[in-house]
């Protein structure tokens, strides 16, 4: 079975005490994970040696960055490189997220040399696109995604894309409590697979875990990650919730 993962993604919240706390209750859990099952954490850079070390014991359990520079290193003040994260035994980083993109203004472009610096790196890019309403409205979204995935990642070789995790996330769905259908999810994860067939083949298609991202909560997340192309879930708001992102993970297939 294709990897499966559930992600938190913390955004701009919570205190490093009110951080503790959440992981405390998600880690007492003691959910057990499958060997092809991962939790995944994406908090903010000064939390990420706490929950690497609270997670140390844990098996599958990960800390993640939310965004790594596009430069190498040098003089970029306020960046944090791929290679600093590699140097705190960071294993994955979200790239690309639409809030960076549409308020950082980052580009196609920029996100395909942050994903390959994180590769460079042995971090893997939780690479994520995804519509806004408006294009999802003149029924463009194939295209639309198609073109993000091209422009960022198609300039990997087949050994590099396979360390990648894509998450598609539609704009529309992102934090207004308006979640995709199984329906629209399953059929935009199965065409996001089909562009990577495309390009890199069936056996490396297949093998990558697509993420659907955009209001999953604990109510719904079994029905979407039952999608056969849909592999866990980016968790926003849910996630700062530890009941709900607890159901979340026990959702994963
Ligand atoms: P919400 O789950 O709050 O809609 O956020 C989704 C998201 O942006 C995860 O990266």
């Amino acid at each position: 079975m294709r990897t499966q993962i559930a992600a938190a993604n913390w955004k701009m919240n919570l205190t490093y005490r009110q951080g503790e706390e959440l992981l405390d209750e998600i880690l007492d859990a003691d959910i057990p994970l499958e060997a092809h099952q991962r939790v995944v954490f994406a908090v903010p850079f000064p939390y990420l040696i706490m929950v690497n070390s609270e997670l140390a014991d844990e098996n599958n359990y990960f800390a993640a960055a939310q965004n790594c520079s596009d430069k190498r290193s040098g003089a970029y003040t306020g960046e944090v490189s791929a290679e600093m994260l590699q140097s705190i035994n960071i294993r994955y980083a979200v790239i690309g997220h639409s809030e960076r993109r549409e308020y950082f203004s980052e580009t196609n472009q920029a996100l395909a040399q942050k994903a390959a610096l994180c590769l460079e790196a042995g971090i893997t890019p939780i690479f994520c696109c995804g519509e806004p309403l408006n294009i999802r409205e003149a029924g463009t979204q194939n295209n639309y995604v198609k073109t993000q995935l091209e422009e960022s990642l198609f300039g990997f070789s087949e050994g590099r894309i396979s360390g990648i995790v894509i998450a598609y996330e539609p704009i529309w769905a992102i934090g207004t409590g308006k979640t995709a259908t199984t329906e629209q999810a399953q059929e935009m994860h199965a065409f996001i697979r089909s562009v990577l067939e495309g390009k890199y083949g069936a056996d490396v298609a297949e093998a990558i875990p697509i993420l659907y991202g955009g209001s999953v909560k604990a109510g719904n997340a079994k029905e979407l990650f039952r999608c056969p192309d849909v592999d866990g879930g980016l968790v926003g708001g849910a996630s700062l919730i530890g009941a709900d992102f607890i159901k979340i993970i026990h959702s994963l297939k």
